[in-house]
């Protein structure tokens, strides 16, 4: 089992849409569920018809909360209605970006809520079947899911005819191997049919051609887990919780240098300045705050003169950020920038599937360069020419894997110069020279 109480904290500013059952007993349970709303949405699903659900689910300003911040039903109104291939609903469980772990809880204490999504999904673009493909690291929430799976088979809400609507639909789970890259989602699709993790050249997008060649959407887990509440409180009263373009609460992921590590559930557009300091309690150890990394570690970095923004998809996009998957990672003014990213770009090296020349060789060279550079070797032009690797590998690759080595890196370079400058006269970490006086 998974550490609930370590990363579920609470907070009283926090709306609680899709974590209403956290914390209750036997929550993963079909009863607890039932008892609690559970599949009240899916037979309003089947009274509303399938083009009903999806105007609903676009009209909720729900968007994608893999990453990319697409709107739902929008997505779903992609898939053709006219073909007599079969359709699919793959709900994207991967969740690997540093600094997010919100699907893991939704998993974890309310697998019915994601299943009752998948099913409403599926009956809104006409699928017969759908896959959760989660990471192999998340193996113990198999177990959960799949007896999850097992009791909404045994009480009717999956298999044939479900609640006497004459829709059939069937569900499985399939695990990944522990590779990042196949949270993309054309990567995740090869992946499920059994071939290399690499990533597909889009277009087409999945909605068209997909899995075996056939309409498919990809869904994030947290994204899937709204649409049950959409269509029971209605798509206004869902639209009006968050900000006009960005319908309904989201799941934030609080983590480094914070005195309240964990998840929590607020409104869509909270402030980012309110969200450290209220929710929280604030950078410990009376230290400043130096920067934060607001939307997993693929987003550009913020400095702290930046932080009072609302978290909604334009306004860090504003910015020069992004929202991403809600992994806001706090650092203090203790922490050494040239470190950070060089963590950071050694995950994307150690990621990069290889496919596209700009990622493979961008990222090793973006670590090694750093990783000298922070031992003490570095020359003037590094962080220049760091720089123009980022700049050669941004936009230059089949997936966004080389974006997301490239983005920070230039933030990283950009706003925090002066300390690679530091590093470069100190010929040392200046931050672990600090260290060492203190001690
Ligand atoms: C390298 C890479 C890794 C990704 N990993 C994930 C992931 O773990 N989970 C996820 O939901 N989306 C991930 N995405 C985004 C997916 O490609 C896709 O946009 C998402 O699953 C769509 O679902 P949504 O519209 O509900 O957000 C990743 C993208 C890239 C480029």
């Amino acid at each position: 089992m998974g550490d609930y109480e370590s990363y579920m904290k609470g907070s009283p500013l926090e709306v609680k849409v899709i974590t209403k059952r956290f914390g209750l007993a036997n929550s993963t349970s079909i009863d607890v569920y039932l008892e609690t709303d559970g599949y009240q949405a899916l037979a309003k699903a089947f009274e509303m018809g399938p083009a009903a659900v999806i105007s609903e689910v676009k009209n909720s300003g729900l968007r994608g909360r893999g990453g990319a911040g697409f709107n739902t039903g929008m997505k779903w109104s992609f898939v053709p209605k006219d073909t007599s291939k079969p359709k699919y609903i793959v709900c994207n469980a991967d969740e690997s970006e540093p600094g997010t772990c919100k699907d893991r809880p939704l998993m974890e204490s309310d697998p019915h809520q994601l299943i009752e999504g998948i099913i409403i999904a599926g009956f809104a673009i006409g699928a017969r079947q759908g896959y959760i493909y989660i990471r192999g690291e998340y193996r113990y929430l198999l177990d959960i899911l799949d007896r999850a799976i097992a009791e909404a088979y045994g009480r009717g809400y999956l298999g044939r005819n479900i609640l006497n609507s004459g829709f059939d639909f069937e569900l499985a789970t399939h695990t990944g191997a522990g590779a990042y890259e196949c949270g993309e989602e054309t990567a995740l699709l090869n992946s499920l049919e059994g071939l290399r993790g690499y990533p597909r050249v889009k277009p087409p997008f999945p909605a068209v051609v997909g899995l075996y060649g056939c309409p498919t959407i990809v869904n994030n887990v947290e994204t899937l887990c709204n649409v049950p509440a959409i269509l029971r409180m209605g798509a206004e009263a869902y639209a009006r919780l968050g900000t006009p373009k960005n319908g309904g609460t989201r799941l934030f992921c609080l983590s480094g240098h914070i005195r309240r590590p964990g998840v929590y559930e607020l409104p869509m557009g909270f402030n980012l300045k309110r969200m450290i300091e209220e929710v929280g309690g604030g950078v410990p150890g009376g230290k400043a705050l130096k920067a934060v990394i607001p939307g997993g570690s693929s987003c550009p970095v913020l400095a702290a003169s930046e932080v009072d923004v609302a978290m909604d998809f334009e306004s860090v996009a504003r910015i020069g950020s992004m929202l991403g998957s809600g992994g806001v990672i706090i650092m203090d003014e203790d922490t050494c920038m040239v470190k950070a990213l060089l963590r950071i770009e050694k995950f994307y090296a150690h990621e990069s599937c290889g496919w596209c020349i700009p990622c493979r060789e961008g990222t090793a060279w973006l670590k090694n360069l750093l990783q000298r550079f922070h031992d003490g070797g570095g020359t003037e032009q590094d962080p220049d020419t760091a720089l123009d690797v980022s700049f050669n590998i941004l936009g230059k690759t089949l997936c966004p894997l080389g974006d997301a080595a490239a983005l920070p890196g230039i933030s990283f370079i950009q706003k925090f110069r002066h300390e690679f400058e530091e590093h470069l006269k100190l010929g040392a970490c200046p931050f672990e020279r600090r260290a060492v006086a203190v001690t």
